[in-house]
């Protein structure tokens, strides 16, 4: 059981490794934000526009993971993007993503569970927008939803991501000001969320970007 770590700048920390080995040694986080495989194949069957962006099929997506319950205990706040294929407790909090232009091959809207005992929530976010960030990973989040995640987990101070992919989470949590520790197992994802998150990290701030309060409805 190795893993590698990069320090990407002070408080930014990723590990090239299994989230089930590495989270145990990590403490506590003031949210776990977080997108685990599907366990629907996805990856198994690119689109047509993946297959020409050169995306292989693979077989990350095949099963869900195991241990998942035991891997949020490590956040105060949890958000679970495809929290929906997971046995997690009843909740009133989820959140949706909406895709207003999806095509009707493509499923109109995204959820993610929550532990917050709050309102659920909902973002509209366009696919055609998605599409045009996209640097490679067959299931990357749009930062914009990601950012929002955030803001609805009450702009947390440190945040883990244990399924990283492409290092959205990463490079929304800079964009934010929170100390940020990601998790990937893939080599080749993992190398996309350093470059990712290191280019974020490069980017010229006039001031800093982290909301000022955080939203009191997430807090309940
Ligand atoms: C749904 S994707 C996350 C996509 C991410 N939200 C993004 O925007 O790019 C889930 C990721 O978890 C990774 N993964 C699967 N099992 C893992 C494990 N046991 N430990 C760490 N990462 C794992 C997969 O390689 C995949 O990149």
């Amino acid at each position: 059981m190795t893993w590698r770590v990069e320090h990407l700048a002070e408080g930014v920390t990723v590990y090239c490794g299994d989230a089930r080995d590495i989270v145990p040694s990590l403490g506590q986080f003031e949210a776990i934000i977080t997108d685990p495989p599907y366990g629907i194949g996805f990856a198994a069957q690119p689109t047509k526009w993946q297959r020409r962006a050169g995306q292989k099929a693979e077989a990350w997506d095949d099963l869900t993971v195991t241990g998942l319950a035991d891997i949020l205990k490590h956040g105060e706040r949890q958000v679970c993007w495809s929290g929906n294929y997971y046995s997690l407790p009843p909740s009133r909090g989820w959140l949706a993503w909406v895709k207003p232009d999806a095509p009707p091959s493509m499923a109109s809207l995204e959820l993610a569970w929550t532990n917050q005992n709050r309102n659920a929530r909902q973002i509209t976010h366009s696919i055609g927008a998605t599409n045009a960030e996209r640097v490679g990973h067959p299931t990357q989040k749009p930062l914009a939803v990601i950012c929002w995640t955030l803001e609805q987990a009450g702009n947390p101070a440190t945040v883990l991501d244990p399924f990283m992919g492409s290092g959205t989470t990463g490079v929304a949590c800079v964009r934010s000001g929170a100390a940020f520790c990601g998790i990937e197992i893939e080599p080749k994802y993992f190398d996309l969320a350093c470059r990712r998150i290191a280019d974020e990290l490069r980017r010229p701030r006039l001031f800093s970007e982290r909301p000022v309060a955080p939203v009191q409805e997430a807090l309940l």
